[in-house]
């Protein structure tokens, strides 16, 4: 069993999601922030890769000012070689962080390491896990590989996408980093479920679409 699993992320009219640097930019509105802290607040578990711990460095708790009485899900970072570093924001004690790595050498403060995969992480023997630890849904934030992956594998329950009014040209990272299809049938094919506006910018829920070109 695996726990349902939410990507959610904001882009540019370009699929892009940081700066050309690989900076972290303000890309949601305020209208968004407040449903990502709220989404967040629904949830058991916020996942994110150890690439945006190491450029973002995110704290993934929910703001009171979004939430009042925020829960505080557990935080969840993908980091195959152990290279988060002491002083990260999801390693400061505000609640659970668990670090799935290949390796289980050294300790890190405030953080339990647990083992799935050899090489990187193998997502559904993480899910798996996740869920017999009682984690029954998963927001997926970030960033452009660990979304890849998810998409790539058809691990993703439902994508939510909020688009920012911006064109942010071709050198920033992509929404979703996987091999690049050569062919149709290496398209990955998703459903809309719904398109709202959101301030200045528009939000997406797309689902997994039943023929999916590679399966
Ligand atoms: N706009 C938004 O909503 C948003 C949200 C979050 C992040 N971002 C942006 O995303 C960018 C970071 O993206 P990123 O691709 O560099 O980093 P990432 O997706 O956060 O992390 C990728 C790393 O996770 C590790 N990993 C372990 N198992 C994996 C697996 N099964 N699949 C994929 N990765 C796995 C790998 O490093 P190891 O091999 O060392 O483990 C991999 O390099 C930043 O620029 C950040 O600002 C944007």
């Amino acid at each position: 069993m695996k726990p349902f699993v939410i990507i959610n992320f904001a882009m540019s009219l370009d699929g892009k999601i940081a700066l050309g640097t690989g900076e972290q930019t303000k890309l949601s509105n305020e209208e968004d922030f407040k449903r990502v802290h709220e989404l967040r607040n629904s949830v058991d578990g916020i996942l994110v890769g150890i690439g945006t711990v190491l450029s973002d460095n995110p704290s993934l708790t929910i703001k009171e000012k979004y939430v009042k009485n925020p829960r505080n899900p557990v935080r969840i970072v993908l980091d195959s070689k152990l290279r988060i570093p002491e002083n990260a924001k999801v390693l400061d004690g505000r609640s659970k962080t668990i670090i799935y790595s290949t390796v289980n050498n050294k300790k890190i403060p405030n953080a339990e390491i647990r083992v799935c995969g050899q090489d990187r992480i193998n997502l559904k023997c993480m899910l798996d896990d996740l869920y017999s630890m009682g984690i029954k849904k998963l927001m997926v934030e970030g960033g452009s590989r660990i979304i890849g992956s998810f998409i790539k594998e058809s691990l993703a329950d439902k994508i939510i996408i909020f688009v920012s009014p911006y064109f942010m040209g071709p050198d920033a990272p992509n929404a979703a980093y996987f091999e690049t299809a050569k062919k149709l049938e290496e398209m990955i094919k998703m459903k809309i479920i719904s398109i709202s506006r959101l301030g200045d910018g528009i939000l997406l829920e797309l689902e997994p679409d039943a023929i999916t070109y590679n399966q």
